[in-house]
């Protein structure tokens, strides 16, 4: 690769935030792309005349197809930095989009609220990016409002999950005495003019904790805590180690108010120094992606349908892995033995969405296709190779697909699959009878595969209860052994949407229970999307 793709892709930060909903996931967004002076990288990435050529040619393909894509992934740049923000769906319901976003990123923020700690859905996140290294970051938000003493959530984080923890800022009291954020590493410190829980609008550069500018108008009880904080900080946990934070090992923690400004470009500054440029990305055959690698190869990792009817067409967010990309590019669609064009690439802004006239590793470009490409595909030029670690989840949620109007079959079977490929639900095919069983991992994804079958296929469906409660995939080493299993389980079998075997069960005493009668059968609770 020639250097100016190399320092390209070295300025980039791709990352994702991780919460439980309300901790303010949505607000911090909102202020870091502001922070980042919004919205958008192009300025010194394209010529202006280049650019301007570019938005039109966006729109013309946005009228033509009506495209409508909300904001999956959001670009800034600040300082010279190429910031991508993924998006995650806040509802647990949509969680495996989650998941298969985090593979897709290099870091992730972690927002605690400063009242509640860790709840169950930050934990669950978290363990998603343990198991992939992913380094984390922790904003501890809403230190305007009452909250629970630092030292409490710093001991929290490190004993609920694991992680050594590192304070690298302090908040100057809470709820209705907060003073403001003290950084006690760069020696500053955050407050407003407005007095106590104002917005930040005043940094002041201080000489250490004795400073009058610090803690000449504090009460006496918050200086006590601040002093307190500050040394039992400093001997009580670990100090900033850049291995251990890249390794996922050690978490520095953000003190802030997303609300009110405090600690956003802190953490801005520090994914800019700190947060890892992209990582490499393991694929089949044992090799591992670089991205230096001359050649572009990438991966689907979310695909978003176009919400117009009338359209077929849809979004494949592609994560680029390695080479310099560039609009055009004949590439080859792995799974599918097959030649594309990327001829109209997408990069998303805050606001808007543009032609990507180039695109670097770490970087993620929409591809607008007609139901080609999906979650798990991989793209490359020419390489015979699939990223591998996207995860397919075993569905906690089985229901059979009833259809009202029965001459609709063709367009519900159309639908379900095309809803399937998006990794929206997974659909099963019983190896006796027709009607295919749906499976989710929230509710809400049934009530999504409703509306969209009606508004979309214009196929009214329900759906009804089944005996089985889980279904996990069916593998063995002995191609022999794995069939004669299968046929004489039939009445339990269904193949997923690649024709994967998968069994049935009705609860998970059955899972046990089945394992322990055939122990040469794995029955595994996720699949690798290839
Ligand atoms: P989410 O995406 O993680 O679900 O959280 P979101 O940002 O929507 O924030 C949830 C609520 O918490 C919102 O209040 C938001 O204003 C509030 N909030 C977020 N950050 C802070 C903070 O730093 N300090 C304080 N005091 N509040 C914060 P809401 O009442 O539910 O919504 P809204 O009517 O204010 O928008």
């Amino acid at each position: 690769m020639s250097t100016a793709g190399t320092e390209a892709f070295k300025a980039r930060r791709t990352f994702a935030i991780i919460s439980h909903p309300d901790a303010g996931k949505t607000t911090l967004t909102e202020k870091l792309l502001l922070g980042g002076g919004a919205i958008r990288a192009a300025g010194q990435v394209r010529a202006r005349g280049e650019r301007r050529r570019a938005r039109s040619d966006w729109m013309k393909i946005e009228q033509e197809r009506g495209i409508s894509v909300s904001s999956s992934v959001m670009t800034f740049e600040r300082n010279g930095i190429i910031y991508n923000l993924l998006d995650t769906p806040g509802h647990e319901d949509f969680s495996e989009d989650t998941y298969r976003t985090l593979t897709a990123v290099d870091a992730a923020i972690m927002v605690i609220d400063a009242a509640k700690g860790i709840e169950s859905q930050t934990r669950k996140l978290f363990e998603v990016c343990r198991l992939r290294d992913i380094p984390i970051i922790t904003f501890v938000n809403k230190i305007d409002r009452e909250g629970r003493h630092a030292l409490e959530i710093l001991d929290e984080i490190q004993e609920a999950l694991a992680l050594d923890v590192t304070p690298m800022s302090w908040p100057v009291g809470m709820g209705s005495d907060f003073f403001g954020v003290y950084d006690h590493i760069g020696n500053r410190f955050f407050t407003s003019t407005e007095g106590r829980g104002g917005p930040l609008d005043t940094i002041k550069d201080v000489k250490g904790l004795e400073d009058p500018e610090l803690i000449g108008e504090l009460f006496d009880n918050i200086r006590d805590e601040l002093e307190e904080n500050v040394e039992l900080g400093g001997a009580g946990y670990s100090e900033f180690d850049q291995e251990s934070f890249l390794e996922g090992h050690l978490t520095p923690v953000f003190f802030g108010s997303a609300l009110r400004d405090y600690g956003i470009d802190q953490i801005l500054d520090f994914i800019a120094a700190h947060a890892p440029s992209p990582h490499s990305q393991p694929a089949t055959g044992g090799r591992t992606i670089v991205p230096e690698e001359n050649k572009v190869t990438g991966f689907v990792f979310k695909v978003q349908a176009n919400m117009d009817p009338k359209h077929r067409d849809r979004i494949a967010f592609v994560r680029l892995c390695s080479g310099t990309f560039k609009r055009g590019m004949k590439l080859k669609h792995v799974r599918a033995g097959k030649p594309i064009t990327v001829s109209a690439p997408i990069f998303f802004f805050a606001e808007e969405r543009e032609i990507a006239e180039k695109a670097y590793p770490g970087d993620v470009i929409g591809v607008p296709n007609h139901g080609q490409l999906r979650v798990g595909d991989t793209l490359s030029e020419g390489e015979e190779i699939h990223v591998t670690g996207l995860p397919a989840f075993a569905p906690e949620i089985l229901r059979r697909v009833r259809l009202t109007d029965t001459m609709r079959v063709k367009q519900m079977r159309r639908g379900l699959e095309d809803l399937a490929e998006e990794g929206l639900v997974q659909i099963f095919k019983p190896a006796i009878g027709t009607n295919w069983i749906v499976g989710v991992v929230g509710v809400l994804q049934l009530d999504v595969v409703v509306d969209r079958l009606k508004a979309e296929y214009q196929t009214e469906i329900g759906f009804e209860p089944v005996m089985y409660n889980t279904a996990r995939w069916a593998e063995c080493t002995d191609p022999l052994k794995l069939d004669k299993f299968l046929e004489t389980n039939r009445a339990h079998v269904a193949l997923d949407r690649d024709d994967k075997p998968v069994y049935l069960f009705k609860n998970a005493w059955e899972v046990t229970y089945v394992g322990e009668k055939n122990p040469d059968i794995s029955f595994r609770e996720t699949r690798e999307i290839v």
